[in-house]
Formats: C-alpha cells, sequence, structure tokens
C-alpha cells in the first residue's frame, strides 16, 4: 500500500505578515484558491486511494480538521506537542503506516509546495515506488538553476548527466543511487555543484518502505527512533487526532530527515523530476513562480502601480499603490505591512522571530 504522508508542521517564518504563527502559509491559499495543504492531497489523490497520514503541530489541529471537513476528506492526524524537524515527524508516520500495512510504502509531501505540472510528479512516482520496494530510499531531484542555499543537494555517477538535457540523467523511468548527499552547503560549494552539471537539487519528497526508514533512522539515530516509538506508542486517540506521547517526544531530538538520515544513507536513490516543482519558501520565490505582466510585476488583490517593475504587491484589505519602485515586496494585511527589497526576501523571517521574542 502507498500511503501519503504530508508533513503539515512547519512554521512558514518567511512569509510574513500573511504567514502567522497561529496560521502558518500550508494552510493558507496562496498558490491557487485551495490551501497549500488541500492543493497538495488534491495532486495525490490518483496515485493512492489510501488514506493519508496528515503530521501536524497540536495548536493546528482545528484548522486541519476544519479543512479536511471542507473538503470532504479524511486523514489519519498525528499530532505532535513541539516541533521537532522532519526525522522524528516522518519516524511517527512510519509507525502509524506499518500500523495500517506491516509493507507500507511512504509517499513523503511537504504541505508547503507547489508544482506546475502534477501529471509529470504522478509519472515519476511509479519508477520511485518500484525503488523504494527494492528497499531505495528514494527522493526526487531537481535541475539545480542557482546556488540555493537552503536546499539539498544530490550528487549522482559522473557522465549519467554531463551533455544531456535536464530531464534526461536519470529519466522519469528510472531511480538512480545517489553518490552523495548534502544538506544545505554554503555558497561557494552549492555554486561548484550547480556547475559540476552531477547535481540536483533535493525536493524534499520521497518514497521509501516505511520499515526501511524506521531501520535506517535506528542505525543513524537510534535515541530518536526510540524517543519516537515510545511518543507513538503511547498515543491517545482524542477525537479526530492521534495525540503521541508528550514525555516522549519532549525527549527527542530535533534533526531533519536531511541530516538525520539522508546525508549517510547507505542505500539512497534518486528519481528526477521536471514537474515545475517550487518550494513556497519565501516571498521571492511566490514572485518566482507568479504570473507577471512585462514589467515583471506580481499583483495580487486590489493594487494600482505606477512606474514599478520587478514587485510583488499584495493586498488584502485595502487599497495599495505604489509609484516608480523597483523590485520591492510590498505585503498588506489587515494588521501588518511589510516592505522588503526583494534582495532581503530571506530575512523575513527575523522580523517574525523579533516578534515571537516580544510575545
Ligand atoms: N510535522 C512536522 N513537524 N512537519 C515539519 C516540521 C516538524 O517539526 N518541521 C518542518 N516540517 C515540514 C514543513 O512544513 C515543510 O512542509 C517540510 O516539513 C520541510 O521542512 P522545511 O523546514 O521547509 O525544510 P527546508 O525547506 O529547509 O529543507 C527541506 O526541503 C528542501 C526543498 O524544499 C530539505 O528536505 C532540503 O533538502 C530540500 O532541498
Ligand atoms: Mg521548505
Amino acid at each position: 500500500m502507498l500511503i501519503p504522508v504530508v508533513l503539515a508542521g512547519g512554521s512558514g517564518t518567511r512569509l510574513w505578515p500573511m504567514s502567522r504563527a497561529s496560521y502558518p502559509k500550508q494552510f493558507l491559499p496562496i498558490t491557487s484558491a485551495r490551501s497549500m495543504l488541500l492543493e497538495t492531497l488534491a495532486r495525490i489523490e490518483s496515485v493512492s486511494a489510501a488514506n493519508p497520514i496528515i503530521v501536524c503541530q497540536e495548536d493546528h489541529r482545528f484548522l486541519v480538521a476544519e479543512q479536511l471537513r471542507e473538503a470532504d476528506r479524511s486523514a489519519d492526524i498525528l499530532l505532535e506537542p513541539a516541533m521537532r524537524n522532519t526525522a522524528p515527524a516522518i519516524g511517527l508516520a512510519a509507525l502509524q503506516a506499518m500500523s495500517r500495512d506491516p509493507n507500507a510504502v511512504l509517499l513523503v509531501l511537504p504541505a508547503d509546495h507547489a508544482i506546475a505540472n502534477p501529471e509529470a510528479l504522478m509519472r515519476a512516482i511509479t519508477p520511485a515506488r518500484e525503488a523504494a520496494e527494492r528497499g531505495k530510499l528514494v527522493t526526487f531531484g531537481v535541475t539545480p538553476t542557482r546556488a540555493e542555499t537552503g536546499y539539498g543537494y544530490i550528487e549522482i555517477e559522473t557522465g549519467i548527466k554531463t551533455g544531456m538535457a535536464p530531464s534526461e540523467p536519470c529519466g522519469h523511468d528510472s531511480a538512480v543511487p545517489i553518490q552523495r548527499f548534502v544538506e544545505k552547503p554554503d555558497a561557494k560549494t552549492a555554486q561548484a555543484y550547480v556547475e559540476s552539471g552531477r547535481h540536483l537539487w533535493n525536493s524534499g519528497m520521497f518514497v521509501m518502505r516505511a520499515d526501511r526508514y524506521l531501520e535506517a533512522l535506528g542505525r543513524q539515530r537510534p535515541a530518536m527512533l526510540e524517543a519516537v516509538t515510545a511518543a507513538w506508542e503511547g498515543r491517545q486517540t482524542d477525537l479526530d487526532f492521534l495525540r503521541v506521547d508528550a514525555d516522549a517526544f519532549f525527549a527527542c531530538d530535533a534533526e531533519s530527515i536531511d541530516y538525520a538520515v539522508m546525508e549517510n544513507a547507505a542505500d539512497a536513490s534518486v528519481v528526477a523530476l521536471d514537474a515545475g516543482w517550487s518550494d513556497v519558501g519565501s516571498w521571492q520565490s511566490l514572485w518566482e513562480i507568479s504570473a507577471k505582466g512585462a514589467d515583471g510585476n506580481a499583483l495580487r488583490g486590489d493594487v494600482i502601480v505606477d512606474d514599478v517593475s520587478g514587485c510583488l504587491i499584495h493586498g488584502e484589505s485595502r487599497l495599495v499603490a505604489a509609484v516608480g519602485v523597483r523590485d520591492l515586496m510590498i505585503i498588506e494585511t489587515p494588521d501588518a505591512v511589510m516592505v522588503a527589497h526583494r534582495d532581503a526576501a530571506q530575512s523575513v523571517k527575523h522580523i517574525a522571530e523579533t516578534l515571537k521574542r516580544q510575545e
């Protein structure tokens, strides 16, 4: 059984002020009229009829339940009492999946990605699933277009890729071994990787047997597996929710799957993905994927511009007017307005962090 696992526990601070701690981006309609969570679930409807597992923060349980109800969908909702990053979250989901089917294969999807061509992802899932059934930990790799330091980089064998079109190196029809996985390299290393022609970005979507993931976690982070297992075994059902044991989960280290498992996995493979993938991580990435006029402006809501170019302007509750400015992000919401240069998109999270400290 292929069981979708949706990671919906992030905080989305780089999309402040639209994304808030109490209402993070995955629950907002950022890329379409539906929330990113519901977009994610809709995207994979055709590849698996199994009830998905959604892993999220306890604080957001009612948001998740309400959105599922509105869309008339059901899911196992696993609640984390605190953020411990993705390795423990996927561990909980793996245990939950195995309780339904000991041979379960997980399709792990972050709830906050945009995919322009979902059919290409559907096609890539077939070879990924075949490799996962052979015991591989499989990720989808995207041809890098810039030296992004916020992503993981996947090195594939010399010669497979050189001189070939981006979708050719691994093709949609095969998984190839990962030679090396490096999470969030520094800028110089990322630049060298992009130029090498042998590296792909890690999309952050994975396909793997639940038991293989738990084995790999136990080999590389035994204490984490122990804490996750204790948390899951101590779970309690509360209305529509599965609430894991808080004390056991608090004792777990926070670490992403990328550092905890993928960087040192012996049997990792990658399937190339050419599906218009984008991690909607910041206002800059939202500007990149938005429809823009010849002046490079992406305008959302009630907005008037004159002599403006390269701007993302979002008006939620008032008319927003801009004159004679370039490359800005102007985000208006009912209780906060943010103006920043597009180059500073990654620093927006500092504002959200400062506000959190002042709470
Ligand atoms: N349930 C749960 N619990 N979900 C979480 C938690 C948590 O503690 N922390 C993060 N998530 C969710 C986020 O909501 C997001 O959907 C996903 O897990 C990935 O977390 P990010 O924090 O966005 O990771 P990242 O963008 O820095 O890096 C990952 O994604 C990149 C591509 O977007 C890595 O996998 C990189 O290697 C990859 O390139
Ligand atoms: Mg991300």
